[in-house]
């Protein structure tokens, strides 16, 4: 058997047909708790977030489907119209010879919309007639909003040319003595962690280049690992600008941003403990020690202690008096 060019990375979205929209939002939505997230009327389309996948729902009454000889759900009648399913990495063409060396017939490759935005996609069917969709990771976009404006800085969306004037900070051995991995040795590394952070685009989150004047990064901030209104925050900055306040001033804009704007309920940050000018940055932005994790973090054969920082909304309010 060949092996397998990708693997599977969750369940992206799944499209449920249904015969009345007002019906079926009012379980889904209102009684199982999923959040309305996008409309297209035109389709009879109603998307709802359900933690990290999505439910499409499609009202079986509108053109698109009754063209495609759909019948209302009844129970006998088929009410899933297709599953998605996210998978990495999407080289086109070794999937599509893949597949069909199993004997299945491969549809058009087209960019389709899904839980992080779109993205390339394939449409095929199992032995039973059921289409499933293999879909690849959202396509960045590179957006030129929110920018932020402090005292001193502009933060704006992170873009792919910032790799280069990244690269000398995340490949500076002081600079990333208390980073998550080893400093990078090539500029196409940084270029994909750029790549990886640019904003989702169905997401307002995603990493800030830090600037003077908004043109050349010397720095970046940005949210990660975000769910359900939480979210990790991490930065950087180039060592010529370190010990003049501007990564507290960016954070403080950043959690502003995050909980005006984004309506996060809590930011949290992990920091080495012997990383005392980040200890000093989360203290001035407000964050409230949480815990000391003794080795709890695995880097280059070591078990490094972690101290976890949060600021709740609540708190922010407060600070903002
Ligand atoms: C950590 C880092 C973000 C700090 O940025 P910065 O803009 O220089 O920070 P600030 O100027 O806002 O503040 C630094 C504070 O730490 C203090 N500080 C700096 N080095 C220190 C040290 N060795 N011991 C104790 N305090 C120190 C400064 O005196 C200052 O405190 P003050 O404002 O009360 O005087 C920056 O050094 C950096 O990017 N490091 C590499 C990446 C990194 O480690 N990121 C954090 C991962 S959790």
């Amino acid at each position: 058997m060949s092996r397998k060019p990708f693997s599977l990375v969750g369940l992206d979205h799944v499209v449920l047909r249904v015969p009345d929209m007002e019906k079926a939002l009012s379980f889904y939505r209102d009684v199982l708790g999923a959040v309305e997230e996008r409309r297209v009327d035109s389709f009879g389309l109603v998307q709802l977030r359900a933690g990290q996948s999505l439910i499409d729902l499609v009202d079986v009454g509108t053109a698109w489907l009754r063209a495609e000889g759909a019948r209302p759900f009844t129970p006998e009648a088929r009410n899933v119209d297709h599953i998605c399913l996210r998978i990495e990495p999407f080289d086109e063409e070794a999937i599509a010879a893949h597949l069909r060396s199993h004997g299945v017939e491969v549809g058009e490759r087209g960019m389709r919309y899904g839980a992080q935005g779109s993205g390339p996609s394939f449409y095929v069917r199992d032995p039973f007639g059921t289409v499933v969709e293999l879909k690849g990771p959202a396509t960045p976009i590179e957006a030129d909003s929110p920018v932020l404006k402090t005292e001193r800085l502009v933060l704006r969306p992170l873009r792919m040319t910032d790799a280069e004037a990244l690269f000398p900070a995340f490949s500076d051995a002081e600079t990333m003595q208390y980073w998550s991995h080893s400093p990078l040795k090539s500029i196409g590394e940084m270029r994909e962690i750029v790549a990886r952070n640019l904003p989702p685009q169905n997401r307002a989150n995603g990493s800030f280049a830090i600037t003077r004047d908004g043109g050349l990064a010397i720095g970046c901030v940005n949210f990660y690992a975000e769910r359900d209104s939480i979210s990790g925050l991490g930065y950087m900055l180039d060592k010529a600008w370190w010990g003049r306040g501007f990564v507290a001033e960016a954070l403080r804009a950043a959690v502003d941003y995050g909980f005006d704007t984004l309506k996060m309920h809590r930011l949290w940050l992990e920091i080495d403990p012997r990383n005392h000018a980040s200890v000093r940055v989360a203290e001035k932005a407000g964050f409230a020690v949480e815990g000391h994790f003794r080795k709890s973090f695995f880097l280059n054969g070591e078990y490094l202690d972690s101290v976890y920082y949060a600021i709740l909304y609540e708190d922010w309010l407060k600070r903002r008096g």
